[in-house]
């Protein structure tokens, strides 16, 4: 019986790498440039970071967390997403003692139980930035900068984008808010989803991105966050929203964005594609003010973002790859054609050589024909066939065939590097 791959955590095959590869090599750069550097977690944490950090409520927490006992019963979890992670180690390794502000990135694979479909998977990749340590607005602009500077750098259309943008406040802010969407919804909670009744009870602002229509309905003249806020959370969304127009970076305000999960402060933001359908948004992320002091740090004040390396693929794939996936996705420059069994040791030692010469280059390992071998070189996308004749090897030389133009000539081994190099 065949063993196929667990739904929703699909094999991401060599035609596809090299796409991936450009655009993580991309995203690292973009990171680098803005300051941050990377920090790997584990992909496995004690399940409590998250029912702590994201919020039990949730449903990323509630209902999508892999959960599972370790041998000895404790209950640790596949992570749903990074920022608890880094949160965590920034409070365990006292990255918080060495001053300023931290800057960190992560890119890597996340776990969420849900409906797998376009752009969501149950296993998905998040490339994300955390900055920790600063309150300042400006450094919510620059981080929203660094999310338009990544899609611009992938050559993505500003006018195929757009920035949903909202504050939700501070926990003193909260109450107030959360009352007044109860009042909203309490006359109809009849005609709301069973989750969502069970949202009104616990976490009101939930309702406000629940995907079923007659909730969205509900929702569309429900109280915006933003005329709750104190004066502090006022003054500091009017001074990011200065940031951001001195920036030229445009935002659309929508009062409905909450964020799936409940460490979010203030500032919460979407970066979402009009090509991407249902599941639109390419990243996003917001403040969390909260978070740090919420896992047993001191209160440190943070603000980042996570975007899905799926949907990134997904909008870039309508495109032509990249000239510099070009070279990724061609095979060898070089084939190497052994006549017989008896120049095979000689063929491996040339490989070997114009190998560690950074001249990408292959042979056949199949058995087969030299007849079957040449049309495998014609089809790997190789410039240039090297046959390996007991004759010629005996001269000390091979014969080097353009693939292309079909030329021929007689090479020393000894200058084969020097020649193919010169060949470009
Ligand atoms: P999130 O909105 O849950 O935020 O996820 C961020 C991004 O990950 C989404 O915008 C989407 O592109 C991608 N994503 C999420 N779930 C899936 C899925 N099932 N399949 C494919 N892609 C998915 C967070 O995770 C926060 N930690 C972001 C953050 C960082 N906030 C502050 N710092």
């Amino acid at each position: 019986m065949r063993v196929e791959a667990v739904r929703g955590m699909p094999d991401i095959l060599p035609e596809e790498t090299p796409l991936w590869q450009y655009v993580e090599a991309e995203v690292r750069e973009a990171f680098a440039i803005y300051g941050y550097r990377e920090i790997r977690t584990p992909i496995v944490e004690r399940a409590e970071l998250f029912s702590r950090g994201v919020g039990e409520a949730t449903d990323i927490v509630h209902k999508e967390m892999y959960v599972f006992p370790d041998k000895k019963g404790q209950l640790l979890a596949l992570r749903p997403e990074a920022t608890a992670s880094v949160v965590r180690a920034y409070i365990e390794h006292g990255l918080h003692a060495r001053g300023g502000v931290a800057k960190l990135y992560y890119l890597g694979p996340m776990f969420r139980y849900e409906k797998p479909q376009k752009g969501r998977k149950r296993q998905f990749h998040q490339y994300g930035v955390e900055a920790i340590g600063s309150l300042d607005p400006a450094l919510d602009a620059e981080v929203i900068d660094l999310a338009w500077y990544i899609m611009e750098r992938l050559g993505l259309r500003r006018e195929g984008l757009f920035l949903r943008l909202n504050s939700i406040g501070c926990p003193e802010d909260r109450p107030r808010y959360r009352e007044a969407l109860r009042e909203h919804f309490v006359p109809h909670r009849e005609r709301l989803c069973p989750d969502c009744q069970r949202r009104l009870e616990e976490n009101p602002l939930r309702i406000l991105d629940c995907k079923v229509p007659t909730c969205q309905e509900i929702a569309r003249d429900a109280p915006r966050s933003v005329d709750y806020l104190c004066e502090g959370c006022r003054a500091h969304f009017r001074e990011l929203l200065g940031y951001l127009d001195a920036l030229g970076l445009a935002y659309e305000m929508d009062p409905k964005l909450v964020r799936g999960l409940d460490y979010y402060t203030r500032t919460v933001f979407e970066l979402a594609s009009r090509d991407l359908g249902a599941q639109d948004a390419l990243l996003g992320g917001g403040r969390y003010d909260g978070l740090v002091e919420a896992l047993g740090g001191p209160p440190t004040p943070g603000v980042g973002f996570a975007g899905g390396l799926e949907r990134l693929i997904l909008v870039l794939g309508v495109r032509e790859p990249p000239d510099k996936c070009f070279r990724l996705i061609h095979g060898p420059d070089v084939y190497l054609l052994p006549v017989g069994e008896g120049e095979k040791i000689e063929a491996l030692r040339i490989l070997a050589q114009l190998r560690r010469a950074g001249i990408p280059s292959d042979m056949d390992y199949a058995g087969r024909s030299l007849r079957k071998r040449l049309q495998a070189a014609a089809r790997s996308g190789a410039r240039c066939a090297l046959f390996l004749g007991e004759e010629e090897l005996s001269r000390g030389e091979v014969k080097a065939r353009d693939l292309a133009s079909g030329e021929e000539e007689y090479v020393p081994v000894g200058e084969l590097v020097d020649y193919l190099k010169r060949r470009g």
